[in-house]
């Protein structure tokens, strides 16, 4: 029972109770050959500020001051029509290709070579490299790994030789294609016959670079009807042959009866990502022990954020063009709040979520746009940015005292969201913390005494009266990050208002 006031809640954190530390890759990202991600977005030769690579240096500015970290890459439903070596070699031999999965032109002017140049130019990001197997397997996959990981004296390491890259890209990380459950995936198969290819895959793969790390595809969302029983079986097949499975969630407002979006269930979506890693995390248990393994497998949340504005104009799109305005969601003041509930939920999880990917990077589902003449910050950028430069460190097991509401969608939620991020080598604290009261101040406090000789250095805040409220291009800073001066820590206890 909530002991407090309606607009009041406590945290109770203790440098001892802590879930783990905070990984790297919590903060990845996700470039799909999709709508302008790639094209017009990272890669645009001729843009005023295109190197010489075609690389767009005002994105690259973006992404470096957002944080992201590990790239997925190149999809998403797009690697499971794709032929890797239709993406390397002169530009001029590549092939045009009918993308099946987005209904778009691909030029293949943009492959593995300009990923990889991109990404050490974006500031040394990891690439996580997904492989086919939607329409190709087990040898495709042993091809583009010979091409990416032997440094030389075979085939394949001598073409990638040959087309001007003398040191191996030495790919750590690589997923076991993309959400082969849906049936909309090129290729889908039934959890078996994944399972079985997949882990043959993986095995096929390990011979050649023992040390990769392999991400099985889990269900590509919470509500599948195959969900649970799917993670069950792929995981029986590859259990000991991967290091993740992975799971995806892409939330929207219902619409009502009353032809208005209910926002309170929208805001409370965190509850169903907190369950979906629960319920994952007890597939993994469960598989475990049924295999008596002593082996670890983590989730690996490679595909998350909120999709819903951009989808009635995609109906319109016209068919087989290249690089459309296709999923550019113009976010809201809301969905930066979902965004930074959503991260806080992935970090109180850190224990099993070691991976997480915001679903895309530039223009597609992204907190980057860009036009011929500008980029921008969209108003997710900014939790994002903030939760991958301050939330470093470890995790505090940190307890919410807070009211809760009744949400249609996912029945009792917390009024508030928060975990604490104690990084012990810079004696700094970060409490993250969102308010997700549609009409509500929340006043929040938190006992710091065991944090002796702690000052208070900044309360950087995200807030608007108009949670429609967006940033566009003609006005990119309408909602940005504030300081508040309505925070103060006395006698050991942290007073805020949100
Ligand atoms: O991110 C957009 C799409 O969403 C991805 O291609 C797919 O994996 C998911 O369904």
């Amino acid at each position: 029972m909530p002991q407090h006031s309606e607009a009041q809640a406590r945290l109770v954190v203790d440098d001892e109770f802590r879930v783990g530390p905070v990984h790297d890759r919590v903060f990845g990202s996700f470039v799909e050959h999709l709508g302008r991600c790639v094209y017009t977005g990272i890669y645009e030769p001729g843009h005023p500020t295109a190197d010489a690579e075609g690389f767009r240096q005002d994105v690259i500015d973006l992404v470096k001051e957002l944080g992201a970290t590990t790239i997925r890459y190149p999809g998403g439903n797009f690697v499971s029509g794709y032929q890797w070596e239709d993406g390397i070699g002169p530009k001029e031999n590549r092939p045009r290709r009918l993308d099946l999965a987005w209904h778009s032109t691909e030029t293949n002017q943009f492959g593995l070579h300009e990923m990889v140049s991109w990404l050490n130019k974006a500031g040394g990001n990891e690439l996580m490299e997904a492989v086919n197997l939607g329409t190709r397997g087990l040898p495709e996959a042993l091809d583009l790994l010979e091409y990416a990981n032997v440094p030389e004296g075979t085939a394949r390491s001598e073409e990638r030789i040959r087309n001007g890259a003398d040191n191996p890209f030495d790919i750590r990380m690589w997923c076991l294609g993309n959400e082969m459950d849906g049936p909309w995936q090129l290729g889908h198969k039934d959890a078996e016959a994944y399972g079985k290819l997949a882990a043959s895959v993986a095995a096929g793969m390990r011979m050649l670079d023992p040390d990769l790390e392999l991400v099985v595809c889990g269900s590509s969302n919470h509500t599948m009807d195959s969900f649970g029983k799917w993670e069950e079986t792929v995981l029986e097949h590859t259990f000991d042959k991967v290091d993740f499975v992975s799971a995806h969630a892409y939330y929207f407002p219902q619409l009502m009866e009353n032809g208005s979006r209910d926002m309170a269930s929208f805001l409370a979506s965190g509850v169903d990502m907190d369950g979906f890693i629960k319920d994952v995390g007890a597939a993994i248990d469960a598989t475990k022990a049924r295999l008596k393994s002593d082996h670890n497998v983590y989730i690996s949340f490679d595909e998350w954020n909120v999709w819903y504005h951009s989808n009635e104009q995609d109906k319109k799109l016209e068919k087989w063009v290249r690089a459309p305005h296709q999923l550019e969601d113009v976010y809201n003041f809301e969905d930066a709040l979902l965004v930074g509930s959503l991260l806080i939920t992935l970090l109180r999880h850190a224990d099993r979520v070691k991976i997480a990917c915001l679903a895309q990077l530039v223009n597609v589902i992204a907190p980057i746009m860009t036009s011929d003449t500008g980029a921008w910050r969209q108003t997710i950028f900014y939790p994002y940015m903030h939760a991958s430069v301050y939330g470093r460190g470890t995790v505090l097991n940190t307890q919410v005292l807070t009211p809760v509401y009744e949400s249609k969608t996912y029945g009792d939620a917390p009024y508030l969201d928060s975990v604490c991020i104690w990084d012990e080598e810079h004696d700094a604290l970060t409490i993250f913390a969102v308010n997700k009261s549609l009409d509500e101040d929340m006043e929040v406090s938190c006992d710091l005494r065991q944090f002796e000789g702690y000052r208070l250095a900044e309360h950087i805040v995200l807030t608007n009266d108009d949670m429609k409220a967006v940033n566009t291009e003609a006005d990119p800073d309408h909602v940005a990050p504030t300081h508040s001066d309505a925070t103060k820590l006395e006698n050991g206890k942290i007073h805020t208002v949100l």
